[in-house]
């Protein structure tokens, strides 16, 4: 019995050596910084593992900070400084900020179009709501795809809010971001935003709540809401994982029927959880109803 155990756990430790060891060669390989011999080994792991030619997929910065998000932030948990976003350091803040972004293009190709009436309003000078808009690359990303999107970016870090006045400053959209330091539950903008995206995985359970209502409050009649949130109900592995990453970050674990029910009981209409793709939260939407 003790033998079996053992010889699980090692396996386990050799599987988990092996899948950081390589994502850390992919995000080498991407950065394309290391010297030649280092970089040749990186590109030797992604051979071996059937990922020949990733390196000639476009966006490679944006996909070595999506390998690297969660490397940055495991080492801050074992270090004692990842319990809780705010004590995330400012790599694993930029990391997770430009992996978040890479959900802009996704949103324009599929999301965009199956939510009635939202491409009416981006064309015409509309404001989009970010909650937890962290570094800001999201925001950001949201304002170059769409030029007529001005994104009210909030947050309760000071210490993230500095970073993103600086990718702000940095873009091409400066003038169509603003940033604001607010506790989503506090929020006091009546029926402004077409659009609003609220990232439940991050946002502690006590202030979701009355966050969701504020958030409703501030969607313009028509206006719709993505609540980002886990995806559960897969397997048991997955589940977990989704939960202990929740709880460190002092996010809302919740799952698709709960997240809607969430969004219904706020009074919002047409809500369903739209498919996503691997990797990426799943994502509930609702609509603000009309004026009759
Ligand atoms: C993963 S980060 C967002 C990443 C972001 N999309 C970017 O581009 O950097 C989540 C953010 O939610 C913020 N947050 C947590 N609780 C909040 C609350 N109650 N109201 C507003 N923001 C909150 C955190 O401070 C954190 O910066």
């Amino acid at each position: 019995m003790a033998k079996i155990a053992r010889d699980q756990l090692d396996s386990f430790l050799h599987d988990g050596d092996q899948a950081i060891w390589s994502t850390a060669a992919l995000v080498v390989a991407l950065q394309a910084v290391a010297s030649e011999t280092h970089q040749a080994a990186a590109l030797a792991v992604l051979s071996a593992s059937g990922l020949d030619g990733v390196t000639g997929l476009g966006d490679r910065d944006g996909l070595a900070s999506q390998a690297a998000a969660p490397i940055h932030q495991v080492g801050a948990l074992l270090r004692g400084e990842g319990h809780m976003w705010t004590t995330q350091s400012d790599e694993a803040l930029l990391a997770q900020g430009r992996a978040s972004a890479q959900g802009a293009a996704g949103f324009a190709q599929f999301g965009l179009p199956m939510l009635t009436g939202l491409q009416e309003a981006f064309a015409t000078g509309a404001r989009m709501l970010d909650v937890g808009t962290g570094v800001a690359a999201m925001a950001v990303a949201y304002a170059e795809l769409f030029p007529g999107l001005t994104v009210v970016g909030i947050d309760v870090m000071p210490r993230v809010l500095a970073m993103a006045e600086r990718t702000v400053a940095e873009s091409s959209v400066s003038d169509r971001i603003i940033l604001r330091e607010q506790d989503v539950s506090s929020l006091d903008d009546p029926e402004t935003y077409v659009l609003a995206w609220l990232p439940a995985p991050f946002i502690p359970e006590a202030a979701l709540g009355p966050g969701v209502l504020r958030v409703v409050d501030a969607l313009q009649p028509g206006g719709w809401l993505m609540l980002g949130h886990g995806k559960y109900g897969g397997s048991v592995m997955n589940d977990a994982i989704g939960r202990f990453k929740t709880v460190t970050y002092g996010g809302t674990a919740l799952s698709d029927e709960q997240a809607e029910e969430m969004l219904r009981s706020a009074g919002l209409l047409e809500v369903r959880t739209v498919p996503t793709p691997e990797g990426a939260p799943a994502i509930t939407v609702g609509r603000k109803p009309t004026r009759a």
